[in-house]
């Protein structure tokens, strides 16, 4: 089919390639296929793949036998590479995305099916992300609840490591797909993501317009093998290979899920990432946590913003599970409060000036004794997706006056003379119960401190007094639900009342009175 005389001068080595099999190396980027979701406007999609060095690659998308769109480029010699940026598109579909190559008197075409214009999500993290629907409190009939959910389409990474970065995924284990009860409980920690899809489709509940969700996920991994080298030399995070306790499953050298199932995906466009993970930093680099997370966020955001040619947001919306809890008797009890609070970059709340435009679900009060996959593993996942869409709604869609966090005190006074602790609330309070534990002063004489019990004495809609008696000395600092397992389901003492979340772990030393300050969007 080639003509070899029309290349000879030009291109020697290409012919070869070219010549025994026309259009070979000409194909989509992994990732782009039938059933996809385009990134929706304000930004435009981006399409690449591969083809022969110096062909011209023309992308048109089309509708109803019209074409809407056509966009040219060349493949770039050095790397095999086109890619084009589409206009941006108004959410709907569906559309048939076509790509013609050509070189010389030579074209070839490839098409896709069924593409749709939305919202693209990025899922990751850990096993508890991982964790499919078919693993989950009332399973089966959140696998049967597809119907009304057929723009909602998912993408699941293969789980693949590597020691370089990749250009393209090396595989996918679900090509992008409506959702079916199949594909949504594929096997335990396989596909699809529960958080992930209940997360898009509460999504699609308030957006009503296509949501495209990529799961990008691997159980047991830390977040040193999900950083890429920039952002651990930032934190200053040790070379040497971590050496991993029983307990890690999945792979844990420094970067190579980066590598391989993260900057494979920086060249499309996308909404926002949200990510479940931590729980593999309990025993592990869990002091550096509070900079290898926030390095990882503006890490991940440079490196989609220009993989995307400008396309994907630099400060994209990122959202994330705050841990939940574990009875195992391995997990050190400092280990998940410090997680916690180091996933908020020790501000206690997000988003704050070192995350920005982050959100966060609070889960330490959905605990799961009897999970069949060990506690760790809570099977609420509704309630986590739940909590992370209000974040989502507010600080990415920028929903005004929905309350997203729960309550944090913003003033905290030492009555003295009547042994309480005064907390003043931003929020509404709603007291389930007083507990006698549940909050701890620290309290000094000489050099010596202590945690003790401070129980919860009186409380108002906005105030909550603590007894401080037990306390003899100097009171330096308060802290509250510091401890792996904090309450029993859904009974944690503090919520906001409407809303039903839960107020997140703090802790504060008095000198400075206040845990922090309340973000502008909570307000
Ligand atoms: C090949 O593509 C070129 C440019 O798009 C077009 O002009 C030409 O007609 C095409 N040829 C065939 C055989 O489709
Ligand atoms: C992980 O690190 C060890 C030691 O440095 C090395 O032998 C191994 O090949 C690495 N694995 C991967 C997947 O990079
Ligand atoms: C998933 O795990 C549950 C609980 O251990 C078990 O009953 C079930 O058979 C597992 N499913 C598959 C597909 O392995
Ligand atoms: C991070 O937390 C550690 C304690 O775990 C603390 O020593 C350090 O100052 C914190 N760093 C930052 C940047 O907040
Ligand atoms: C794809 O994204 C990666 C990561 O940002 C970047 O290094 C690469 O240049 C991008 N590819 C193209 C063709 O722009
Ligand atoms: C499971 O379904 C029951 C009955 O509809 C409901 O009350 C319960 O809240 C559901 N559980 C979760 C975790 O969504
Ligand atoms: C705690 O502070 C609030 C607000 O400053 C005040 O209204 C309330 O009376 C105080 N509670 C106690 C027990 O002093």
């Amino acid at each position: 089919m080639v003509a070899p005389g029309f290349f000879l001068g030009l291109v020697l080595p290409l012919i070869l390639w070219a010549g025994s099999s026309a259009g070979v190396g000409f194909r989509f980027a992994s990732y782009i296929s039938d059933y996809m979701v385009l990134q929706k406007e304000p930004a435009g999609a981006v399409i690449w793949g591969y083809g022969l060095p110096g062909a011209t690659v023309t992308v048109s998308l089309c509708q109803d036998q019209e074409t809407v769109m056509r966009k040219g480029t060349s493949v770039k010699a050095d790397s095999n590479i086109w890619m084009v940026v589409l206009d941006p598109m108004k959410p709907g579909g569906p559309f048939e995305v076509v790509a013609e190559q050509t070189i010389g008197r030579i074209n070839h075409t490839l098409n896709i099916q069924n593409v749709l214009f939305g919202d693209v999500w990025l899922c990751s993290g850990q096993s508890n992300m991982q964790m499919t629907v078919s693993q989950i409190f009332n399973a089966t009939s959140e696998m049967s609840n597809t119907a009304a959910y057929q723009s909602v389409r998912i993408l699941s990474v293969s789980l693949i490591q590597a020691q370089k970065e990749l250009e393209d995924l090396p595989g996918v284990d679900l090509p992008w797909s409506k959702p079916t009860a199949k594909n949504l409980g594929h096997g335990n920690f396989t596909y699809m993501s529960a958080v992930c899809w209940l997360f898009g489709r509460n999504l699609y509940d308030t957006l009503q317009y296509p949501i495209g969700l990529i799961s990008s996920t691997w159980g047991g991994t830390p977040i040193e093998a999900w950083s890429s080298g920039r952002s651990l030399k930032a934190c200053r995070v040790p070379k040497q290979r971590f050496i991993p306790p029983h307990s890690v499953s999945g792979p844990s050298n420094n970067s190579v899920l980066w590598n391989a199932m993260i900057h494979p995906l920086c060249n499309m466009t996308l909404k926002g990432v949200i990510w479940y993970q931590g729980e593999n930093n309990v025993n592990y680099n869990t002091g550096l946590y509070n900079c290898t997370f926030p390095a990882l966020i503006e890490d991940w955001r440079q490196a989609f913003h220009y993989g995307s040619q400008g396309q994907t947001q630099r400060l994209f919306p990122f959202g994330f599970v705050q841990l939940s809890s574990d009875l195992s008797k391995t997990t050190s009890q400092d280990g998940f409060p410090q997680i916690r609070w180091h996933q908020t970059a020790d501000f206690g709340y997000v988003p704050n000036l070192r995350m920005p435009n982050t959100f966060m679900a609070v889960a330490m009060d959905l605990g799961d004794k009897n999970s069949p996959f060990k506690s760790i593993h809570p099977r609420d996942k509704q309630t986590v997706a739940y909590r992370l869409h209000l974040g989502a709604r507010a600080v990415a869609y920028g929903e005004k006056d929905l309350i997203f966090q729960g309550p944090l005190p913003e003033k905290i006074e030492v009555l003295s003379g009547k042994g309480l602790l005064n907390l003043t609330y931003y929020q509404k309070i709603q007291v389930l119960r007083l507990d006698n534990k549940i909050f701890e002063i620290s309290c000094c004489s000489g050099h010596q401190c202590k945690w003790l019990p401070a129980p919860m004495d009186t409380f108002s809609t906005h105030t909550l007094a603590l007894d401080i008696n037990p306390c003899r000395g100097t009171l330096v600092a308060l802290r509250y639900a510091w401890i792996t397992w904090p309450c029993g389901y859904k009974l944690c003492p503090l919520y906001h009342p409407s809303s039903a979340l839960p107020a997140p772990p703090f802790i504060a030393f008095i000198t400075n009175q206040v845990p922090g300050h309340h973000s502008k969007v909570a307000k």
